[in-house]
């Protein structure tokens, strides 16, 4: 699934320099506890004992020295720390008068005040561009990709563009470029598109191994992508109409459960778009979200008449609150090896779908009990509804036949008040 192995990669990465961070900070701390603490014991034992009265008016000027010159300490000391986290996160604002800077990227994020001054019902005084912070620290692979001739065709690099976006650059600047072209021919009428084959000729292949649908059939994809290119012959076409296994639920069955009133859904990591056709032909809209990773999902999805959103899901999902009828993931809420991101994205789930919505977990894959118990307690405290709930077991193939422990469940949002 396309946004999923990134997803994962990245979240590591940050919360590596989140723990390195942390000790870091510790030590600071602790020197800064160290000191204090010494310039205390210095400034009580060198004036402790008791002595004539007119010593007492310069000791406890004395004191009063040493009492500011810790304040002082402590002050450089929180200076410092607070420098030290900005640094180690990544938070300082991007420096665009830096000489290697693309001269684009400098006049995009240029700020234009509002030609007649604040605005009353927004508040704003001027307009800004926003690009993601976490940019500041791929900024060489950023002016690269902000390097092109102004008005002409853009360089060929989707997957420049891409790599950025896994490293926490969301959202990118925009260009003034054009981006390449690609006839899309023979594009069939919906909903006939829904279960065609996708004609190789109307996807860029530039910078993939395959350059065909037929080679990525023939091998894995990411975790949950095998064979899902394959519209025709392969299992794809079963999923959702077919259970497998106990942890496959029935798209009809879980409709039911919503009562008629599932309008609108969103697929997170949704692969090639497949639950979105399986409810389009149920007159359900659904938006899959998908990076195309080591495959052209994003293509492919729009190719059948669906709506894909090229996005990650390290950002704040683009919708307004309780939007959403239905909420779909099959592993798009990570290994649950970071309860805190997890728990982010799951709030932020909690978001957009409304009250009486359904989030359905399809086949989640928790690495070993403990992941499984962390998710579990996180489902508890939301307090949803469990209208399914299937914890099934599957044998690894790639692992030496480790078995898997996977979850199934439909999860009803509640009303709260
Ligand atoms: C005050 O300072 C004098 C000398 O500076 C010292 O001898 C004395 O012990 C101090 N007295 C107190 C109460 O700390
Ligand atoms: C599906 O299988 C049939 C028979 O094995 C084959 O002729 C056809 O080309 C296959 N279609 C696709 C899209 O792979
Ligand atoms: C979808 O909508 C069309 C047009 O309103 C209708 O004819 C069809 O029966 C609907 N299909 C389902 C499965 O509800």
């Amino acid at each position: 699934m396309g946004s999923v192995s990134l997803k994962i990669g990245d979240g590591t990465a940050r919360f590596g320099r989140a723990s390195l961070c942390s000790s870091a900070l510790n030590l600071v701390m602790l020197f800064s506890v160290l000191t204090t603490n010494l310039f205390a014991l210095y400034a009580f034992t060198s004036s402790s004992t008791n002595q004539p009265l007119r010593y007492t008016h310069r000791n406890i000027s004395l004191i009063s020295e040493h009492v500011s010159l810790i304040l002082r300490e402590i002050d450089s000391s929180q200076k410092k720390l607070a420098r030290m986290e900005k640094e180690l996160l990544g938070y300082q604002n991007i420096d665009v008068s830096r000489s290697n800077v693309a001269k684009e990227l400098k006049l995009f994020l240029q700020h234009h005040p509002l030609p007649l001054g604040k605005d009353s019902r927004t508040g704003i005084t001027e307009m800004v561009s926003s690009v993601g912070h976490s940019c500041e620290k791929s900024m060489e692979l950023l002016s690269q990709y902000m390097n092109y001739k102004v008005g002409g065709a853009c360089p060929d690099d989707w997957s420049l563009a891409q790599k950025l976006i896994s490293r926490g650059c969301e959202p990118l600047p925009r260009r003034r470029c054009f981006a390449k072209a690609i006839p899309k021919v023979g594009l069939l009428p919906f909903p006939l598109s829904l279960w065609k084959p996708v004609n190789d000729k109307i996807v860029s292949w530039s910078g993939l191994d395959c350059k065909s649908f037929d080679c990525l059939n023939s091998k894995k994809v990411g975790r949950g992508c095998v064979g899902c290119f394959d519209l025709v012959n392969g299992t794809e076409k079963h999923r959702f109409i077919k259970a497998r296994s106990k942890n496959d639920f029935l798209v009809d069955d879980v409709l039911a459960l919503g009562s008629g009133g599932i309008r609108i859904g969103l697929d997170l990591g949704g692969g090639s778009g497949s639950f979105a056709a399986r409810l389009a032909e149920r007159n359900v809209t659904v938006v899959t979200t998908a990076l195309n990773v080591d495959a052209p999902f994003n293509e492919f999805i729009a190719a059948r008449g669906l709506f894909p959103l090229f996005s990650s899901l390290d950002q704040r999902l683009p919708f307004y609150d309780n939007a959403f009828d239905l909420v779909h993931t099959v592993n798009g809420l990570g290994d649950g090896g970071h309860p805190e991101k997890m728990e982010f994205l799951m709030f932020d789930i909690d978001r957009i779908l409304r009250a009486g919505g359904l989030f359905w977990l399809d086949n989640f894959y928790c690495a070993d009990e403990e992941r499984k118990r962390t998710l579990m307690r996180l489902i508890e405290r939301f307090g949803y509804k469990k209208l399914k709930w299937v914890v099934g077991q599957k044998v690894d193939a790639a692992g030496m036949g480790k078995s898997l422990v996977y979850l199934s469940a439909i999860l009803q949002k509640p009303v709260r008040v």
